[in-house]
């Protein structure tokens, strides 16, 4: 029986992993420097984790399932929430901010398209304890900064759910009727939004300075909506947004102010954006990266904490960054034990230790199918192995090894040391 993988999961071979694991390191490296420190949470967690405030589209691509205990729980669909429920549960105490970042695998049973799978990574991170402007610009030019080292080009755009929100309250909307707003918005149905509203009781000249609002775009979007009285210039929310948006000038990060960004979870209470691949390679699904500020910590037991946090999809990005091909090239050294019958413990032994001490530095295969000399130098080419490094009696006898430069053919008996010597030479500078 044939059996399949899952709809919407992915094998990775290992050029698809080396690939991955380059920009992680490359993430890691630029979060490490900004002052952050990796954590990791569970892969499953208590349903009501998430049920309590992601909101209703999350729910419904939830993997939930009862455990042989009878307990609810669910396959993460997100690791914002995790975060914080761990905050609380380890460190509620820590000194504020705390700067945290993370790579984990999330589960969405959504329609699996391009770039869009049921099983996917993120790359996030929260600052825990301040959503300031200082904490949104550090955040977002953070982004930018890793898009920087993975080469990729992108499109900032920056929102603020509070605005929307201070705007819905002013009309007497419950939380409730506000986030099916936020929801049809994150969809882009206008005209769902303006029949929603019409069902609520919203009449016409406030639906029309929303849906103003909502299409606003481009650096003089809050002048536009300030010369047209629709947002109080003493709002805290148009304060902060204007502050971060200098912020973001500071740190040289390029914006388009988009009020319409609603963000797919509910959780969010201020700025929200969103990074859009630039170079076209990803079709619809070219969200790169979503995050804003939002309150999570009351919710699961502890005092409220204003963070603020973003996470990248790993596959899109994976999908658009390209990589050296030799960086991805794992060019290694083959060690050949020839193995007479009457020397095999022998070149064995030396063999042995030669692998063991090459794999202090380089990648290194040995022999593991007692095959032939010539076979085991065909499997070495056919991994593109760069040397050989033979074994046999007559190396023995005279305390040598023989070793080949797989590329050119050309070979030279040498004792073990020089070789060791040799190939610490040219994978230093290779
Ligand atoms: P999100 O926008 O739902 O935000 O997901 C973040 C990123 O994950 C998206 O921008 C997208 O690149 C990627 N992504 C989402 N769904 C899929 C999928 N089905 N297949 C492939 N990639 C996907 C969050 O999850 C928030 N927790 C971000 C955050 C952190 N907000 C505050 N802190």
């Amino acid at each position: 029986m044939r059996i399949e993988r899952a709809r919407g999961t992915r094998d990775f071979l290992p050029a698809e992993m080396r690939k991955r694991r380059i920009i992680e390191e490359r993430m890691r490296d630029v979060a490490e420097r900004w002052g952050y420190e990796e954590i990791r949470t569970p892969t499953f967690e208590r349903s009501e984790l998430f049920t309590l405030k992601s909101g209703e589209a999350i729910l419904k691509e939830m993997y939930e399932f009862k455990d042989k205990g009878d307990r609810h729980l669910a396959l993460r669909p997100e690791l914002t929430a995790p975060v914080i429920r761990m905050y609380i549960n380890e460190l509620k105490m820590a000194p504020k901010p705390t700067k945290w970042y993370y790579f984990g695998n999330c589960f969405r049973y959504e329609e699996p398209q391009k770039g869009r799978f049921r099983e996917f990574w993120q790359f996030g991170t929260e600052i825990i304890g301040s959503d300031s402007p200082e904490a949104q610009a550090e955040l977002i030019a953070l982004a930018f900064n890793i898009l920087k080292s993975l080469g990729v080009k992108a499109e900032l755009h920056v929102g603020h759910v509070g605005l929307i929100r201070e705007r819905l309250r002013f009309v007497h909307a419950d939380e409730e009727t506000i986030n099916t707003v936020m929801r049809l918005m994150d969809k882009k149905d206008w005209q769902a939004v303006i029949e929603f509203m019409g069902d609520i009781g919203v009449k016409g000249e406030l639906i029309d300075d929303l849906l103003f609002l909502l299409d606003l775009k481009g650096k003089d979007a809050l002048k536009e909506a300030r010369d047209r009285n629709i947002i109080a210039p003493d709002s805290d929310a148009i304060k902060e947004l204007e502050l971060l948006l200098e912020l973001l000038e500071y740190y040289s990060v390029d914006y388009t102010l988009n009020l319409g960004i609603a963000r797919g979870l509910d959780y969010y209470t201020g700025m929200v954006f969103e990074i859009y691949d630039a170079g076209g390679m990803l079709g619809a699904q070219n969200q790169i990266c979503g995050g804003g500020s939002y309150r999570l910590a009351a919710l699961f037991g502890g005092e409220d904490i204003p963070s603020t946090g973003f996470a990248f999809g790993i596959d899109r990005l994976a999908e658009i960054f390209s990589v050296d091909d030799t960086d991805l090239e794992r060019r290694g050294v083959v060690v050949v034990p020839i193995r007479d019958k009457d020397a095999y413990r022998e070149v064995t032994k030396e063999a042995v230790e030669i692998a063991s001490r090459l794999r202090e530095f380089v990648p290194t295969h040995i022999d593991l199918m007692n095959r032939s000399l010539s076979a085991q130098l065909k499997y070495a080419n056919t991994r593109q192995d760069s040397f050989a490094v033979l074994v046999g009696k007559n190396e023995l006898g005279e305390g040598k090894v023989t070793l080949r430069n797989l590329n050119t053919g050309e070979q030279e008996k040498i004792s073990f040391v020089d070789c060791v010597a040799k190939l610490k030479a040219y994978f230093d500078l290779n």
